[in-house]
């Protein structure tokens, strides 16, 4: 059984069966090569490892550590918003290999191995990425707490269709809710970048 598939094991099973299934002591089957987390000591805290913003990072977590918890506590990326904590407001998205995800309902050892990008990732060199510039030129925010959200969940958009039709953005916008209800500007916005990056690209 894979680590990932214990670990998976683990997290569905009931409390007596978790407390049944955890031994005092590591397990002493090896790791198979496919295996990327390594298993601390004490056999509750993996060690993970992942690229961040085009910077490699590791640290140690629990099984049930939180992706957005990794990124906001342990590697100190706040950008990333946390508003329900429950998979409904979006607040929390970011990139993981190119494709946008929540991640408070994302297991940071998911994320072992993967290339991640949050939204303080997006711009270079002090320039904005077009999306950011695109939510300033077209007023995309208000109250800006679900913005970082937005404009990661709209680079999920464009990585997946660069020229998406008003509708296409609106269906996949429905992961993200802003409460000062700015929708028409940000569907005006990813408009705007898909547009600003067509002959970029
Ligand atoms: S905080 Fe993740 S969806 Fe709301
Ligand atoms: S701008 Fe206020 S929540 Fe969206």
């Amino acid at each position: 059984m894979s680590l990932w598939e214990k670990i998976t094991n683990f997290l569905s099973s009931g409390y007596t069966e978790q407390a049944a299934a955890v031994p005092d002591a590591p397990e002493a089957e090896p790791e198979t090569s496919n295996d990327s987390l390594s298993r601390k000591e004490n056999g509750m805290s993996y060690t993970i490892s992942m690229t961040v913003n085009g910077t490699a990072c590791s640290g140690d977590v629990e099984a049930r550590t939180l992706l957005v918890d990794f990124v906001r506590d342990h590697l100190e990326l706040t950008g990333t918003n946390v508003g329900c904590d429950t998979s409904q407001c979006g607040s929390c998205t970011i990139i993981m290999d190119g494709k946008s995800v929540k991640s408070c309902t994302t297991l940071a050892v998911q994320a072992d191995g993967s290339d991640v990008t949050t939204i303080e990732g997006l711009a270079t060199n002090g320039d904005l990425h077009p999306l950011q510039q695109a939510f300033w030129d077209e007023h995309g925010l208000q109250c800006g707490f679900c913005t970082p959200g937005m404009i990661m969940a709209g680079v999920g958009i464009l990585n997946e269709n660069p020229d998406p039709s008003e509708e296409t953005i609106r269906h996949n916008l429905e992961g993200n809710i802003c409460r000062c209800t700015g929708y028409q500007n940000i569907v005006k916005a990813i408009q705007s970048a898909a547009q600003s990056t067509k002959g970029a690209a």
